[in-house]
């Protein structure tokens, strides 16, 4: 892995989109703060320089019909680091990790295509040391320093989330998924009704669990059946985290 920092940037996904071309595969961007930090579906990314903001830039071996599973394969790598910390988390089909309810990680892949794909550029988003949120996102979003009261070194915390992507990453590339079984067993929507938002339509649906290929298995009145992607709502509030692990 090659490195790159910066104090300040407008956003390192965007970043290495500008610069694919003169970089390596596996170059991770970080930075102090992005001052236009991007979110999925054209959201923005907001942050102080308590979170950690990276970039992965993937250039080789790119195999087109399993570019879904990164971003869950990231997931579980960043949950892996959190155990590490003895911080229990979970995945939010298709991107999200979750503590005790609230987003504490966003994950937001993005291809360059020219003709044929060129480069896949993963970002992520962590709120680590994040003390209190504007008022709109207080109900859904966590820190790591919240849910311990405890100050994280990013830099730390980068290089152990690097450790646990690189063996994860080394045996997808064999095609040999090792994440999938943390995966599975640490799915937060699992059995939860959701409202499955689907190339812009409303679905009412139960999240099954994932399946191999990082679909999500749900279930619609008696139809059961997968989407590759989309974005989730919770329909009710679980106050309780059963599925939680450690
Ligand atoms: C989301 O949950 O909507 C995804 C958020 C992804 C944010 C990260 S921060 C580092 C990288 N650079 C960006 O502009 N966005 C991603």
């Amino acid at each position: 892995m090659k490195f790159v920092y910066f104090e300040e940037i407008d956003s390192t996904n965007s970043y290495l989109k500008r610069e694919y071309e003169h970089l390596d595969d596996m170059t991770l961007v970080s930075a102090g703060h992005q001052f236009a930090g991007k979110g999925r579906l054209g959201r923005k990314w907001e942050d102080d320089s308590s979170s950690l903001v990276f970039s992965i830039l993937l250039k080789e071996n790119l195999n087109e019909d399993r570019i879904s599973l990164l971003p869950l394969l990231c997931g579980v790598s960043l949950l892996t680091t959190l155990e590490d910390y003895s911080i229990p988390s979970l995945i939010k089909w298709p991107n999200d990790v979750i503590i005790e309810g609230k987003k504490c990680a966003g994950i937001l892949l993005e291809a360059v295509y020219e003709d044929e794909i060129k480069a896949l550029i993963i970002g992520i988003g962590i709120n680590v040391n994040t003390k209190e949120f504007p008022k709109e996102l207080k109900s859904k979003a966590i820190s790591l320093f919240q849910y311990s009261k405890k100050e994280y070194d990013k830099e730390e915390v980068l290089h152990r989330f690097i450790h646990h992507f690189e063996k994860f990453y080394l045996d997808y590339q064999k095609k040999k998924d090792t994440f999938l079984s943390i995966l599975k067993e640490c799915s937060y929507l699992d059995q939860k009704e959701i409202t499955l938002n689907y190339y812009g339509e409303n679905k009412h649906v139960k999240a099954l669990g994932i399946l191999d290929d990082g679909s999500l298995q749900v279930k619609e009145g008696d139809k059961v059946y997968s989407v590759s992607s989309g974005e989730a709502t919770l329909e009710k509030n679980y106050e309780e985290y059963p599925n939680q692990k450690l």
